[in-house]
């Protein structure tokens, strides 16, 4: 079938969540962190997921900002950042003004113009999202931000990847799936969804039961795989 409609991931795929620390670092006051960027960003994304995970297969839901505040609070602690409340809120103010990657207003305006349909599907909490989707200043070629507080647990779970059903009405296979998380592109493709998985820093294939349709290095040929 067709491509009708082209869904999108939030963190990490839109909007680049590295930003926060490196931008922080780079500012005077938080001369701690220009070494320790890096790991902290890492940690900081990797105990987000786990998180996330975690409370969906406990049943426990949380709002992901929560899940990202306790996040951020392991990976300060892990680099000997704890204590530090300053640089706790400005990297938590600049996670609600992530910028996104450069490709990505030209290739939403594509698709629009185009004529398809175009929305972010996330872990994010509705607040996080509008105030990324604002700051990123891409509202304008996004047709809906759907977030999985409606339904209340995290991807991979079924009841996230059915709210495209639900909102679009469309099927399954005209659905393009576009996530950087490679855990995300895998399980929507074992969902239905036609899936690509935007590979920028070149990571292994998730050992899972599902594989990702596309593997791209970026944003540019999106329109082309939804059939412009
Ligand atoms: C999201 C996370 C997985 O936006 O990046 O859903």
């Amino acid at each position: 079938m067709a491509i009708t409609t082209c869904i999108f991931d939030a963190y990490g795929t839109l909007f680049d969540v590295a930003a926060a620390a490196r931008q922080a670092a780079a500012e005077p006051e938080f001369q701690a962190l220009q070494d320790k960027w890096p790991e902290l960003a890492n940690h900081w994304r990797l105990k987000q997921l786990q998180y996330t995970w975690l409370r969906a297969v406990a049943d426990a839901h949380a709002d992901f900002w929560d899940v990202t505040q306790d996040g951020l609070d392991w990976a300060l602690e892990a680099t000997g950042l704890q204590g530090d409340a300053k640089l706790r809120q400005r990297l938590l103010d600049l996670y609600w003004e992530l910028q996104a990657y450069p490709e990505v207003p030209q290739m939403l305006a594509t698709l629009k113009s185009g004529g398809l349909q175009t929305a972010i599907l996330s872990n994010g909490s509705p607040p996080m999202l509008d105030g990324a989707v604002q700051s990123a200043g891409i509202g304008s070629v996004l047709d809906d931000v759907l977030s999985v507080e409606s339904v209340g647990v995290f991807k991979p779970h079924a009841r996230v990847y059915d709210l495209v059903q639900q909102r679009f009405g469309c099927a399954k296979d005209e659905v393009l799936f576009v996530s950087s998380n490679g855990w995300d592109a895998a399980g929507a493709s074992g969902y239905g969804f036609v899936t690509a998985w935007v590979n920028r820093a070149g990571e292994p294939m998730d050992r899972l039961p599902w594989t990702p349709a596309h593997v791209l290095p970026d944003h540019r040929t999106i329109p082309q795989l939804a059939g412009l």
